[in-house]
């Protein structure tokens, strides 16, 4: 496979544009191919099949584009679906639950790790089963913030609203004892300010962008397909009109999106 191919990096909409941004800082070089299925968002409500279906549709897309590896950056799609996308690709598949278990995993203490996420992500367990996977015997405390998705995307990062929400969604996480959280949910890295001040300083916030960019990296190395130099670009796909995701993306993550395309799936 040639190294300069894109990597593909897949959301359920917008929010996995902070994978996006971690993977372009560590790697300017590499290209880029984003896709936000934001016709079907939100992932987090959805069941497993429905939401299989959907990861199935857009990892495809993406390996017709000719990606040398894909990134799945929804948590939702990777604590439910990453297998079967694995197994329905050619190209090295990454999730994000791995990358957020194993800094956790290194981050904790006293061994008690809270997770928070979507519904679907909490209820799969995935986060709790790989963060035993890496450090036996680890304590596990979850709560999932079913409300946290559009108060982000309203811009209510630090609004009062979002602030009683947290408090209530957090209250069992802040009583339990946990030095560790991971912010399993690609939107909740956008409340850090939030969820730091009702959680205190002594809990760690683990947001996984950054892990998963460096794991990106070290597989790409691992198996010769990191691109050696140049000037990555990157192009935009959502499978809904794409006006939304323009404005959010500038006003939420910051990111420069001047043009988006549009993939509809049938
Ligand atoms: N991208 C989803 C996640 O990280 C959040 C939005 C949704 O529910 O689709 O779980």
């Amino acid at each position: 496979m040639r190294t300069d191919r894109p990597i593909g990096i897949f959301d359920s909409g917008l929010g996995g544009l902070t994978v996006l941004e971690a993977v372009s800082r560590r790697m300017p070089e590499e290209d880029l191919i984003y896709f936000g299925d934001t016709a079907h968002v939100p992932y987090g409500s959805k069941s497993k099949e429905t939401v299989t279906r959907y990861s199935l549709e857009v990892a495809r897309f993406l390996a017709a584009k000719g990606v040398k590896a894909l990134v799945v950056a929804c948590n939702t799609s990777s604590a439910l679906a990453l297998p079967e996308v694995a197994r329905s690709l050619k190209v090295p598949v990454l999730g994000v639950i791995q990358p957020g278990a194993d800094a956790a995993a290194a981050a904790t203490r006293n061994g008690h790790v809270g997770i928070i996420g979507t519904e679907a992500t909490i209820a799969s367990g995935a986060y709790t089963r790989a963060l035993r996977e890496r450090r036996p015997g680890v304590r596990v405390t979850t709560a999932a913030c079913p409300l946290f998705v559009p108060l982000v995307e309203e811009g209510w990062w630090s609004h009062r609203a979002t602030t009683l929400v947290a408090r209530r969604y957090l209250e069992g996480l802040r009583r339990s004892g946990i030095d560790t959280l991971v912010l399993g949910c690609t939107h909740y890295p956008l409340l850090k300010g939030v969820l730091r001040r009702i959680m205190g300083p002594r809990v760690r916030l683990i947001d996984s962008a950054e892990q998963t960019a460096l794991e990106t990296e070290r597989l790409l190395l691992s198996l010769g397909l990191r691109r050696a130099g140049g000037r990555g670009r990157r192009r935009f796909f959502v499978s809904d009109a794409p006006r939304r995701f323009l404005r959010l993306a500038r006003r939420l993550v910051g990111v420069r999106v001047r043009v988006v395309e549009q993939h509809a799936f049938d």
